[in-house]
């Protein structure tokens, strides 16, 4: 059946009301059943039901039929169009079309499904407990009238010794257990290994009188366990003035302790050494049961350290002081293990 035989004999059919568009349709619905591919079906498709097709050829001569036959026409040419469209739906479907297209959903499907927890309220993030006890620090030095500095994380020897009056001979370069960065001459840049250093810097850049505290992170070679970590935090003070003693260092570490831990929290001081410092002390707090827990470093600034960055040391002096705040933190909540501030296992910092 050519598109021309097909439209004239439904035409007549139309006319003489008998039949042709059903044996059109019929026939249509064999080709299609028949159809071997998809390709073909398309064929059929397009030219049984687009706008040059038969159907459509037909629909255009309605007008000039009987106005009494028009609607009974118009009715017959609809239905067999709709069994047209279902036979070709018929074909694609059996010839796999949409069983392809079901897999490629199925390989495409994305899983949007968002589980809300039950109350209304999303969990919120909190601080970090060794960030929480150096804001801690820092909110009761600023108290005390001390402002708070920062310095860089990668130093010069100039400034993590040197200038503290550790030059390269002296024993104690050994005990920092420093971590050196592969850049310029050999064992001249590293990651600081104490905050010291922020004294340094803050000395060359403010005229006294100082009240500094410098809270950061520092390096060492350790190997992680219970109580060390590499990478850690300290915080160190200085304060230069005239007429400072070593009374003002023992009263000032007792206020910030007591504003940190209690009144009922003592504080002591035990001669030590440190070469930037002159007299040394290590600084001890009272725990509950009676004993002491050593808490961290202290003394005058020593003559040299204050030359090293051209303050007269007849005219000024000052004390200077270092701890490390995780292990302040660890003190506070009675941890078992410093990893955990380092793990960052949810369950654990939830907690705080
Ligand atoms: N920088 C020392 C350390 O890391 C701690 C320290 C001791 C700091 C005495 C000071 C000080 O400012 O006076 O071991």
């Amino acid at each position: 059946m050519t598109d021309e035989q097909g439209a004239d004999s439904i035409a007549e059919g139309l006319a003489d009301g008998m039949g042709g568009v059903e044996e059109t349709a019929a026939a249509a619905t064999t080709q299609l059943e028949a159809a071997a591919d998809l390709e073909t079906v398309a064929a059929l498709e397009r030219r049984l039901l687009n706008r040059s097709g038969p159907l459509a050829e037909a629909k255009s001569r309605i007008g000039a039929l009987d106005p009494a036959e028009r609607a009974a026409a118009g009715r017959r040419l609809n239905e067999a169009r709709a069994r047209i469209e279902s036979a070709v739906a018929a074909a694609r479907e059996r010839l796999g079309a949409a069983d392809d297209n079901d897999d490629r959903y199925a390989a495409e499907r994305l899983d949007l499904t968002e589980r809300l927890p039950r109350s209304t309220a999303l969990s919120r993030g909190r601080i970090h407990p060794v960030t929480a006890a150096r804001y801690r620090l820092e909110d009761v030095f600023v108290g005390m009238g001390y402002s708070v500095e920062e310095g860089p994380e990668v130093e010069s020897a100039w400034y993590n010794f040197e200038a503290l009056n550790i030059p390269d001979w002296h024993p104690a370069r050994g005990s920092f257990d420093t971590i050196f960065v592969n850049l310029g001459e050999p064992e001249e840049v590293m990651l600081r290994s104490h905050t010291s250093p922020v004294q340094i810097r803050t000395m060359e850049n403010r005229e006294p009188p100082i009240y500094v505290v410098a809270p950061g992170r520092t390096f060492r070679t350790d190997t992680a366990d219970a109580t060390h970590l590499p990478a850690f935090n300290q915080i160190e003070g200085l304060a230069i003035d005239r007429d400072i003693n070593l009374g003002d260092l023992a009263g000032t570490i007792n206020t910030f302790v007591g504003a940190l831990f209690g009144r009922d929290v003592e504080t002591r001081l035990r001669p030590s050494y440190f070469p930037f410092t002159e007299p040394s002390a290590e600084f001890d707090i009272s725990r509950p049961d009676g004993s002491w827990l050593e808490l961290g470093g202290c003394g005058m600034v020593h003559p040299n350290v204050l030359r090293n960055c051209g303050i007269d040391p007849e005219e000024w002096q000052g004390f200077a002081f270092g701890f490390g705040i995780d292990r302040l933190a660890v003190m506070r909540h009675e941890i078992d293990d410093i990893r955990e501030f380092v793990n960052n296992d949810v369950r654990f910092l939830s907690q705080f």
